[in-house]
């Protein structure tokens, strides 16, 4: 469906009580790039993003699912930011609703914990009027069946998508190839979580005041941490470098090793030091240490509830590494004075990240939260309306 359709079919009906119904008159959004328009007391409702007399931030998406950034041109990236920037002003709204995606049914498959992604993914779904079936560990997977049976369950009930979340890396690729509805992968093992690489990204050009161009070239973006294990540096180095950005990864040889910067040969670099690090960068990406996905001694093994793991074999100690890699206050201070910290979450505080630098004025990190809901209204209405 392109965007003028979705337009025709979203507004003729009521969105449901408390939506106001629109007009074939209805203003085009505020917040479609190029048509700012002054504040007014009315609210335009719209069937997707922009609007009669503004250009479609969606136009050129040609893909069903989203299964990973670095499958996608710059083109694509930039369609997918474009639109969650054209969605970004109906959360300010009183009535946080519009009807592009009313008649639509999203389910999300987490098979993996989760908090953010799945609370930002249903609201994503709300407030494009989807209707939204929550599956997880509840799920018919823990009786044996297998994720495919599963989804092809979910999909004979006339689901429109799927997020995935899944510890397997490709599991969601997995399911894609064996249903017809829209498949979105929500973080899959240590592969891919491509609203998050797509809302950093976001966050990231909002704090440069790179909205409009989507052009990082100049930009020097630090991830640091367990990269080796992390789903997220995967698909932030995806979006970041097919951007124009420089990416450089920072953490101990055993979670950075060089054959990262295979990644994205020539803007991808490996450093092992930190400070040295810090004053050359515009935006810095603290990741938590993935202490679920290394390899350790069975017998350190912790039952349920004991708490986040403290220790690995890539790293002698916890407090070594608080020493060589935590961005504490001290750190912090070296960095460029409009240069941001960012976190995907969940933050270990005082390990990765001291709470007074994620509380910090540096700190983008609530941003990159609310922005994440725009990102993923942009996956939906791009895989389902779209695509
Ligand atoms: C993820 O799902 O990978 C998170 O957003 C980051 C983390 O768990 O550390």
């Amino acid at each position: 469906m392109t965007t003028a359709q979705a337009q025709r079919t979203g507004p003729t009906a009521s969105a449901g009580a408390g939506v106001p119904t629109p007009t074939p008159s209805s203003p085009p959004p505020s917040s479609v790039p190029g048509a700012r328009q002054a504040p007014t007391t009315r609210e335009p409702d719209h069937g997707g993003p922009g609007g009669a007399g503004g250009s479609d931030p969606a136009s050129g998406w040609k893909h069903r699912h989203l299964l990973g950034l670095q499958e996608l041109s710059a083109d694509d990236i930039r369609a997918a930011l474009r639109t969650a920037r054209s969605f970004a002003d109906i959360s300010t709204r009183s009535i946080k609703k519009v009807p592009a995606l009313r008649g639509k049914v999203v389910a999300n498959l987490f098979f993996e914990e989760s908090t953010r992604t799945r609370v930002s993914f249903t609201l994503a779904a709300q407030r494009l009027s989807a209707d939204v079936v929550d599956l997880g560990s509840s799920s018919s997977v823990s009786k044996g069946e297998t994720i495919e049976d599963t989804a092809h369950n979910i999909e004979a009930m006339g689901v429109d998508a799927l997020v995935v979340r899944h510890k397997l890396s490709g599991a969601a690729a997995l399911i894609a190839r064996n249903v017809s509805c829209a498949v979105i992968n929500a973080g899959d093992g240590r592969h891919e979580h491509p609203t998050q690489g797509l809302l950093d990204a976001y966050t990231l050009a909002e704090a440069t005041g790179r909205l409009d161009s989507l052009d990082f070239a100049g930009l020097r973006v630090a991830i640091v941490g367990d990269i080796a294990n992390s789903r997220v540096a995967r698909s932030n180095i995806a979006a970041l470098s097919t951007l124009g950005a420089e990416v450089v990864c920072i953490g101990p040889p055993t979670l950075a090793p060089r054959s990262l910067e295979s990644l994205a040969p020539g803007k991808v670099r490996v450093e092992w030091d930190l400070d040295a690090a810090l004053p050359t960068v515009d935006a810095v990406n603290m990741l938590r240490i993935q202490f679920e996905r290394h390899v350790v001694d069975p017998s350190e093994a912790k039952g349920p509830g004991a708490g986040p793991a403290k220790s690995s074999p890539a790293f002698p100690s916890l407090r070594e590494y608080v020493q060589m890699y935590g961005l504490t206050p001290e750190r912090a201070a070296k960095m460029r004075p409009t240069a941001v910290v960012m976190h995907p979450g969940p933050i270990n505080r005082g390990v990765e990240l001291a709470g007074d630098v994620a509380d910090g004025s540096r700190s983008v990190i609530l941003k990159q939260v609310a922005n994440g809901l725009s990102v993923r209204m942009a996956a939906l209405f791009l895989c389902v309306a779209a695509g």
